[in-house]
């Protein structure tokens, strides 16, 4: 079995090609639209919820290449969420996986379509991948939907734009973590995981890793928005308090937020315990997304 930097590196590598081959090409009309979607989703972001799509449709005894389609639609998904998330209307950034952002090149409006144009792309390739046994499409789309909508992500975004200049209790931002990054990441998992034909048992174990691994995903986001460069980021560094945003650091202190990150791991790495060696490479990446620097 590859060590897990050379697994990392082969299912980013998959994941690109797949959506490379499933998105449509930046020469398909309206041209600019499908080159603005293409900037942002090609720009080099992690793919981690993709991957983790896939650890778990493998964890569950699944064909991780039925997976792949899904795992580009949950990519659609997040890529779109960073679009508007970095309007001017939103977080005003200018620089988003190493690249200029969207609007920055394309200008608001068509960053604004190629968010719209991409989430409808997510529910279509979605449906190209086929739920495991004890699971119908309804189930994956029903999952997505709900993960991306107003009471899950977009929630969350609007509690953490409300939060702004306030000082927030630790309840009220964990809400906002939950919903802004937890939820698309849970949703990834029990996407594949279902996909992967999982027991209600592996399901509800699955649920229980994305939760605490989600949300040790925002506290190193969290994080690394203090200690990090722009550079190594890819993305503006200091804006969260430059925005007066409520964060873990701002909360905690640098130190304690490290520690609930890594409380939060062991946590997420308990909710495999039933699973055996098929959940090893999710064990592993509940580890790299606690270490990660970028
Ligand atoms: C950034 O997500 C936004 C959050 C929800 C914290 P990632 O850190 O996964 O960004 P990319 O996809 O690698 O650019
Ligand atoms: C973004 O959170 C969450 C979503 C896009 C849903 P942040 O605003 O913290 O992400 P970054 O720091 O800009 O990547
Ligand atoms: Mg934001
Ligand atoms: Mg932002
Ligand atoms: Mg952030």
């Amino acid at each position: 079995m590859p060590n897990f930097s050379a697994y990392l590196t082969a299912q980013t590598a998959r994941v690109d090609a797949a959506l490379e081959r499933l998105v449509p090409a930046a020469a398909v009309e309206p041209t600019t639209l499908h080159a603005a979607i293409r900037h942002s989703l090609f720009a080099g972001g992690k793919r981690l919820r993709p991957v983790l799509l896939l650890a778990a449709c493998g964890a569950c005894g699944g064909d991780e290449e039925e997976a792949l389609a899904a795992a580009c639609a949950v990519e659609c998904i997040h890529t779109y969420s960073l679009i508007h998330d970095d309007l001017p209307c939103m977080d005003d950034d200018d620089f988003r996986r190493g690249r200029p952002t969207c609007h920055k090149v394309y200008g608001e409006a068509m960053a604004v379509l190629a968010g719209d144009a991409l989430q409808p792309m997510a529910f279509e390739l979605l449906l190209q991948s086929a739920a495991g046994p004890g699971y119908g499409a309804a189930d994956l789309v029903g999952e997505l939907a709900v993960a991306a909508g107003s009471r899950h992500l977009i929630a969350g975004q609007v509690r953490d734009l409300e939060g702004e200049g306030r000082g927030l209790s630790f309840a009220e931002l964990r809400l906002i973590h939950e919903g802004k990054t937890a939820a698309l990441l849970t949703s990834s998992l029990r996407l594949g995981a279902m996909i992967g034909g999982a027991s209600a048992a592996q399901l509800a174990d699955l649920s229980r890793f994305g939760w605490a691994a989600g949300l040790a995903f925002q506290v190193i986001d969290d994080i690394l928005d203090v200690t990090q460069t722009s550079e190594k980021l890819g993305k503006t560094a200091g804006k969260d308090a430059a925005a007066e945003k409520s964060t873990y650091p701002a909360l905690l202190g640098l130190e304690a937020s490290r520690a609930e990150a890594a409380r939060l791991t062991e946590e997420a790495r308990a909710a495999l315990e039933h699973f055996g060696p098929t959940a090893r490479r999710l064990g592993e990446l509940a580890g790299y997304l606690l270490k990660r620097e970028f």
